[in-house]
């Protein structure tokens, strides 16, 4: 029985991945931002923590509520992706701050937080995005959610350098999602995307920390 940390699981893939690891019997912990997802987390079954990832003061508190907790897993899911726009318009500031707040400060604060609760070899997956690689781009659609999820992957790197082989750290592309946020017309479904997922996790090695892998496993260029 693994124990496992999902962050930003109150619907969609972080949702998906607290009901297939409790299918599983793993011990489960996750965080939503509303009381209806922590109630929902609770009857499922799993731990539930209140977090905001682009809330300092809400990020702050995480530390001492994860206490005692030996994670072998550790999933950071929350992400908006904030204006769909098509070409170069420029976001707004108050966009820019909310993409950006959870995209990329959220992960650079949380991150450190859970650092003492990892059990040795942990696993860590950032959910990133093909949409953040340069080499992969074809158009500029969502250029601001782009920029947010290069930056994550950049993030992710210096958490594999920092965790000098204590524990794995990664960049995932979960697919095209029918998600919220993914929309009807996406390709694949949140069961295969995230049971894909969790086996690119299982099947790590040291070697692979610090990569970027599509949810079958494949890497993806930067
Ligand atoms: N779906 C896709 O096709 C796709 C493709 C590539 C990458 N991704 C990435 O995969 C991840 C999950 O996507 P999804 O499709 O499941 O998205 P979704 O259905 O829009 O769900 C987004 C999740 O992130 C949470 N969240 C957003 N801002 C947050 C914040 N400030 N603090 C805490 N939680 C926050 C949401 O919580 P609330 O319910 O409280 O808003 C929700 O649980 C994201 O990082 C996304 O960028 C998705």
């Amino acid at each position: 029985m693994a124990q496992v940390l999902i962050i930003g699981a109150s619907r969609g893939i972080g949702a998906e991945f607290v009901r297939q690891h409790l299918a599983a019997g793993d011990r489960v912990v996750a965080t939503a931002r509303d009381e209806g997802a922590l109630a929902r987390l609770r009857a499922s079954g799993a731990g539930a923590i209140r977090l905001d990832v682009a809330d300092m003061v809400s990020i702050a508190g995480l530390a001492w509520q994860l206490d005692g907790h030996q994670f072998d897993r550790v999933v950071h899911v929350a992400g908006l992706y904030g204006p769909r726009t098509q070409g170069l318009q420029p976001p707004s500031e108050t966009d820019f701050d909310a993409v950006m707040h959870a995209n990329v400060l959220g992960p650079m604060r949380v991150i450190p937080q859970i650092l003492d609760a990892l059990a040795p070899g942990a696993r860590i997956g950032l959910l990133s995005s093909r949409m953040g690689s340069l080499a992969l781009r074809a158009n500029a659609a969502g250029w601001l959610y782009r920029a947010s999820k290069a930056a994550l992957n950049s993030v992710m790197k210096d958490i594999a350098l920092s965790l000098d082989g204590r524990a794995l750290c990664v960049s995932l592309h979960p697919g095209w999602v029918r998600t919220d946020m993914g929309g009807d017309a996406a390709e694949i479904d949140v069961q295969t995307s995230v049971a894909g997922m969790r086996r690119t996790l299982d099947e790590l090695t040291p070697a692979h920390s610090g990569g970027f892998f599509n949810h079958d496993g494949s890497p993806l260029p930067w």
